[in-house]
């Protein structure tokens, strides 16, 4: 027998069985006892909610053979035509393919036909914002005459994009993610059905990656079943989901308290050997830092800092937080990340604040001559040839041409606007070859002599560069 997905298999076949949507179900079930039910509903909300699984249980509880009930018996024909979905008077329409008038014209003259087997026709239009603006006028017009014993059930994933005089003749219900915990619940409930072992921890995985999606969760486990080999545990699942294993993230925030910049270096590309997906890497370990920052300076110990890394951990935040936003437009992440921890090396006079208030001011002499003698041996004109090797010729000429200034912890390379993106494209380049962090700066270049001059020399540079001839050159 094929194999059939959770999500199919356990599709809840009538109320009680929904997950979460606990004001849509007690309102429904509620106008189907009183026997109030509207006879056009908007369904909103993201994939995977319930949004088609409850307008099929409305259709159950319609025309179950037992009377109109909102406990539908799930057994007579009907409900069991329902749930295949092969019920003459259920009508599923995908908007997305079937979006002209045409497709609308053709279902209002269905409306007028009375139910072919049951006691009401129900019409389920799917990504009903998809429709075209002819469809939904004519849509508009069977929703202000609504002939009896027909029921509309519009669902969207994009509410805005449902023009307002549908929207004013509806009965809008807007389905939000169940709880981590009303899914937990639920994958358990599936688990323990199919007498599958779990960890508690596995589940709360699952859970968390869902982002509140029922059918997500559910595909997750199917697969989180199928990698564990039968069994959902924590290991096998922290592997499929790709998520950095705990002994690895207290690691790195260890090496990071002792400055252990090698190991951490050495962690990032053992973790990109390993497969594991580095953007979520970073994202944990810049929370973790975010978070014991937050703990140290309301004067909270954490489990691995404590006071004296406050410092450590501002400066930490910050390279963390700037490396992510500058590996989002980078391909080679690991080397964004390498950097940003190298960069940690150029935290000078890192004192604990209570040595200092012991002791007063430290003497740093011997980590400043030791910079200082870096700073002697770093060769400009060396580093610039390194980075064109690298890089290409444009950025070197680039940085021949450019202004660079030495800061006491860092360097200014101020060029004109036209090259600064350039530069900054490849600033990782750029960065392995200076011995501090790297800042370009943005200049205007006015028409002074001066600058002329230099703009010359570039032109020069790049002629020279490409073999090619001075055809038009203007001034700015
Ligand atoms: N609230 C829920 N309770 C239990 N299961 C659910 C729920 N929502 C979704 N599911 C599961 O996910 C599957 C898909 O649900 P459904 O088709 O109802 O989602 P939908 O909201 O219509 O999504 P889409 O916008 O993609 O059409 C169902 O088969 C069911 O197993
Ligand atoms: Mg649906
Ligand atoms: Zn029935």
């Amino acid at each position: 027998m094929a194999y059939e997905s959770f999500a199919r298999k356990y599709r809840p076949k009538n109320f009680e069985e929904v997950v979460g949507q606990e004001a849509v179900v007690k309102t429904l079930s509620n106008a189907i006892k009183l026997d109030r039910l509207s006879h056009a509903y908007i369904f909103a909300g993201s994939r995977g909610l319930g949004k088609t699984t409850i307008a099929r249980i409305i259709t159950k509880c319609l025309n179950c053979e037992k009377g109109i009930t909102d406990k539908p018996c799930g057994e007579c024909e009907n409900c069991r035509e329902i749930e295949k979905g092969s019920f003459p008077d259920m009508y599923e329409i995908d908007a997305a393919s079937n979006r002209g008038i045409d497709d609308i014209r053709s279902l209002r003259d269905n409306v007028s036909y009375a139910p072919i087997k049951g006691r009401y026709k129900v019409y389920i239009i799917d990504e009903a914002h998809m429709l075209t603006r002819e469809a939904f006028n004519a849509l508009l017009k069977t929703l202000e005459e609504p002939p009896p014993n027909n029921v509309f059930i519009l669902a969207t994933t994009e509410l805005h994009k449902i023009p307002d005089t549908i929207r004013s003749r509806c009965q809008t219900f807007i389905f939000k993610p169940p709880s981590k915990s009303q899914i937990k619940e639920y994958l358990k409930r599936i688990l323990e059905k199919e007498g599958i072992q779990y960890d508690e921890e596995a589940l709360d995985l699952i859970s968390k990656a869902s982002e509140g999606g029922v059918r997500d969760a559910a595909s997750i486990l199917d697969q989180a079943v199928i990698y564990g080999s039968g069994e959902v545990k924590k290991e096998t699942t922290q592997e499929l989901l790709g998520v950095i294993p705990e002994e690895i993230l207290k690691g790195f925030l260890k090496n990071l308290k002792e400055k252990n910049l090698k190991e951490l270096v050495k962690t990032i590309e053992r973790l990109d050997r390993e497969g594991y997906d580095l953007t979520v890497f970073w994202n944990q370990i810049t929370e973790r830092i975010h978070k014991d920052l937050v703990s140290l300076v309301v004067g909270e110990n954490t489990e691995i800092f404590e006071k004296e890394d406050t410092e450590l951990l501002i400066y930490a935040n910050d390279i963390f937080k700037k490396a992510s936003l500058e590996a989002r437009s980078f391909n080679d992440k690991k080397d964004i990340y390498q950097l940003a921890v190298l960069k940690l090396r150029f935290i000078k006079n890192l004192v604990p604040l209570k040595e200092i208030l012991e002791k007063g001011l430290p003497d740093s002499k011997p980590i400043k001559k030791e910079e200082e003698k870096k700073e002697e041996a770093f060769d400009l004109q060396k580093a610039i040839l390194k980075i064109g090797r690298e890089a290409g010729g444009i950025i070197s000429g680039a940085l021949k041409n450019a202004n660079i200034k030495e800061n006491a912890d860092s360097f200014t390379i101020m060029v004109d606007k036209t090259v600064s993106d350039l530069l900054n494209d490849r600033l990782d380049v750029i960065q392995k070859y200076f011995p501090k962090p790297v800042i370009i700066e943005e200049i205007e270049i006015k028409s002074d002599r001066k600058k002329h001059k230099k703009r010359d020399e570039s032109v020069e540079k790049v002629l020279e560069l490409f073999e090619g001839k001075l055809i038009k050159y203007e001034e700015e």
